[in-house]
């Protein structure tokens, strides 16, 4: 595991960018695991600028959402496709065609909805590179603690903790919807490389279960150690209960000069 400590958001998003930059040369036909929430958009914010600069083009790529609100149309303004149209989609030249989000109707049969999904992605080829935000309870994407670490995309019911942490983006009279489909543990462990974005104080302690604590299911996010490729990128608020912080400063100071000759261990082939 590659634990990376920035200096703050900014610099979580710039290390993120470039991540996603190196892969676009790279593979500009890659695969990308995408993500909602508060962390990634200052990533998009910075892949907007590149794009604009003529610095990166995302007109190959297909992508797929990690997950969606039960019964949310598209044009709900809540609804995670509305988030990806709003906050990168319709800022850069990809082709909305090769965008993916799991939605699913109050009438349609999620397991149905997930078996396609699953279907999809692999039909695709299979996710290059898998964007990770986490939940002050560690879940990754809606898998919420105590999911089978063997999951894959299918419904779930959102625990009170996060139904709460995410009052903050619905009004009083808005619905906030309970249930939604998720990528599972398997599927996100499926990708080539996985790369968890995390800030702030609030998200420190699920940062230290992730990174330094038991696998286990009570925190979702420590399914990544069992990943040959995951590289945490966090603030150093969001880096603050590590026991091995100073470490893992250490180790990447130390591994500069051998990136610089040999390249990235993480890196895709
Ligand atoms: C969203 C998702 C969630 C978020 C997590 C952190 O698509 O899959 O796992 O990444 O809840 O959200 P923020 O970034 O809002 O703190």
């Amino acid at each position: 595991m590659e634990v990376i400590i920035a200096k703050d958001a900014d610099a979580v998003a710039e290390l993120g960018a470039q991540l996603v930059c190196e892969l676009l040369n790279k593979k500009p036909e890659a695969v990308m695991g995408l993500t909602t929430g508060s962390t990634p958009i200052a990533l998009y914010q910075k892949l907007i600028q590149r794009h604009q600069q003529g610095e990166a083009s995302f007109r190959a790529i297909t992508t797929f959402n990690l997950d969606e609100y039960i019964g949310m149309t598209a044009d709900n303004p809540q609804s995670y496709r509305s988030f990806m149209n709003r906050e990168l989609f319709d800022q850069i030249d990809i082709l909305k065609a090769n965008t993916h989000v799991p939605s699913c109707g109050l009438e349609d049969n999620p397991r149905a909805i997930g078996a396609a999904y699953e279907r999809a992605i692999s039909v695709a080829g299979g996710i290059d590179l898998q964007i990770l935000g986490i939940g002050s309870n560690g879940h990754i994407g809606f898998n919420e603690p105590c999911s089978s670490l063997s999951s894959r995309t299918r419904m779930k019911i959102l625990t009170e903790s996060t139904v709460n942490d995410n009052s903050r983006l619905f009004s009083a009279e808005e619905f906030q919807p309970h249930l939604a489909v998720t990528m599972g543990i398997a599927s996100i462990l499926e990708s080539r490389r996985v790369t968890l974005l995390a800030t702030g104080a609030h998200k420190a302690e699920a940062v230290r279960d992730a990174i330094e604590g038991p696998l286990s299911a009570r925190c979702q996010a420590s399914a990544l150690q069992m990943h040959e490729r995951a590289t945490f990128i966090i603030d150093e608020a969001a880096a603050s209960c590590l026991e091995y912080g100073d470490y893992f400063r250490w180790a990447n100071s130390e591994n500069t000069p051998i990136i610089e000759k040999f390249g990235n261990f993480y890196e895709l082939d």
